[in-house]
């Protein structure tokens, strides 16, 4: 008896792995995909809490008509490609986020390593209620020389 709830608990903690970052599109990742994923989502708050968050707020909401929000933003979410293209080279483009127009530039971040802007993709894109999965550096290295 005491045996079996030694192997209940131990199951419990591998399969939740301890994590808060875990959620429906990360959980089939391999063992060591699991973990890269979970450096990418600090590494990735981080660096969102650097570059992105004055503008976009640490709740990914924005601000009113000026900053569009990418927390559950149609546009960010339509496509992921064009956010890294984005992330680095910045936007100057009047383009509609939720039903609302938003014209004000956003600046460029062309310092930023690929890795970088793959760790704050996979922490946009799994925060806020977002569960679109672990955004590898390699995809991120496969697209950005397709940004015009
Ligand atoms: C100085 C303010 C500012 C900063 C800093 C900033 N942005 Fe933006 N961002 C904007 C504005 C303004 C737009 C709209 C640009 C346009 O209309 O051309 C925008 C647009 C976007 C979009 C496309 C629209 C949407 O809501 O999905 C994404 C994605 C985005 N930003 C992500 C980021 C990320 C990630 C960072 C950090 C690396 C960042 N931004 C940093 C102001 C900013």
């Amino acid at each position: 008896m005491k045996q079996a709830f030694w192997l209940l608990i131990s199951w419990l903690l591998i399969s939740c792995d301890g994590s808060k970052f875990q959620n429906a599109a990360t959980q089939n990742l391999s063992r060591a995909d699991k973990l890269h994923y979970e450096q990418y989502m600090i590494q990735g708050q981080q660096l969102y809490n650097t570059h992105c968050s004055n503008c976009h707020q640490a709740d990914g909401t924005g601000l009113g008509q000026l900053i569009p929000p990418l927390a559950q933003a149609d546009y960010l979410l339509n496509d992921q490609s064009q956010t890294f293209c984005i992330i680095k080279y910045g936007l100057n483009d009047k383009i509609t986020v939720n039903g609302i127009e938003y014209e004000q530039p956003m600046p460029a971040n062309e310092k930023l390593t690929n890795i970088e802007i793959a760790q704050i993709a996979t922490y946009v894109y799994n925060s806020w209620g977002h569960e679109s999965g672990f955004i590898p550096v390699k995809r991120v290295s496969q697209e950005i020389d397709k940004c015009q």
